[in-house]
């Protein structure tokens, strides 16, 4: 029997974050939907983001959403549910609506860091390290993100480097670290190599999740490679909505549909268990967005 995967839905967060207007969907339109996703079977949820509101509006009703997920939460206790936070303002407010589980955010390329949190790489490394610890010390679980893993504008691919930071946020207390091809560039070569340099690196891939987007087709290709190495854990979107709005030509993340049905074909267990629910879901979602 072949290792099952774990599975981390970002379209609540990730997929929604692209959408300009802030009411895209009121908060009770994100429970309904979030709760379909737990219904598909789905045990890892980011529920919204606490950044900026001004800084992305869509996700300016997570506060609500996290209080609305209370009753969720009640019944459904071996989900987990996750909330993106860029600082200490962001940790408050996850705090308060009890969150188990926050996301830190942090990248190698000082193009995309600067336009995305107004630090630098470094700047944003030592900030975020008192936040972890602080998050810690209330019993959270802390993911963390780190984007461009296969260049930006501004870096050619630097495995090493990624590596690199990649310990630095397991080093500083995260659980895991979702590395992320923020546009979608990475291809099968590219993937195995980088998570080559994780192992040269000592780096365990039971701590790395992989979060690709898939501008070019290339996500599930890129999965099949991650786990023929050793990876066990993906990020995914239902309807492959998704894409950061402070990245030059942000596409969709891998679609939660095409994770599944690679799962299926290679008998691979992974949480999904009524994919029915999931397609409803998708069409839900589709529908609000008018897409
Ligand atoms: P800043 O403007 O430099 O922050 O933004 P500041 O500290 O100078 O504060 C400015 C104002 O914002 C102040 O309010 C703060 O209180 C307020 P004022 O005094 O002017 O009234 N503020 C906040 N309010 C609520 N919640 C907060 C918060 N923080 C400050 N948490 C900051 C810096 C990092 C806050 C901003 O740039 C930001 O929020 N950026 C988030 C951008 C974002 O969400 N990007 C998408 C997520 S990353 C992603 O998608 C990639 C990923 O998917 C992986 C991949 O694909 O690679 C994860
Ligand atoms: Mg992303």
């Amino acid at each position: 029997m072949k290792e099952r995967i774990t599975i981390t839905d970002v379209s609540a967060r990730d997929g929604l974050q692209n959408e300009k207007q802030a009411a895209i969907l009121s908060a009770q339109e994100k429970v309904d939907y979030i709760t379909m996703l737990v219904h598909a079977g789905l045990t890892r949820i980011e529920a919204g983001s606490f950044v900026k509101p001004s800084a992305v509006p869509s996700m300016a009703n997570s506060q609500e959403v996290g209080e609305l997920l209370k009753p969720v939460q009640e019944h459904y206790p071996h989900v987990t549910f996750a909330y993106l936070v860029p600082n200490s303002k962001g940790l408050a407010r996850a705090k308060d609506i009890g969150a188990k589980e926050v996301a830190v955010f942090l990248a190698v390329s000082e193009q995309f860091s600067k336009a995305n949190i107004n630090q630098s790489v470094d700047e944003a490394f030592a900030n975020i390290a008192p936040v972890i610890t602080e998050a810690l010390s209330y019993g959270m679980r802390v993911r963390g993100y780190l984007s461009n893993i296969f260049g930006y504008d501004d870096l050619p691919f630097s495995p090493a480097k990624v590596a690199l930071r990649a310990k630095q946020l397991l080093d500083m207390g995260c659980f895991e670290a979702s590395l992320g091809d923020t546009t979608g560039i990475g291809k099968p070569g590219t993937t195995a190599q980088l998570i080559d340099a994780l192992t040269a690196a000592d780096i365990p891939l039971s701590k790395i999740a992989m979060h690709f987007h898939d501008t070019f087709g290339t996500a599930i290709d890129n999965v099949a490679v991650s786990y023929e190495k050793g990876i066990r854990s993906f990020d995914a979107s239902v309807g492959g909505l998704g894409g950061c709005p402070y990245a030059n030509s942000p596409k969709g993340n891998l679609a939660m549909e095409d994770l599944v049905r690679w799962c299926q074909r290679e008998a691979i267990a992974c949480d999904v268990n009524a994919a029915e629910m999931l397609m409803a879901a998708a069409t839900f979602i589709r529908e609000k967005l008018g897409k």
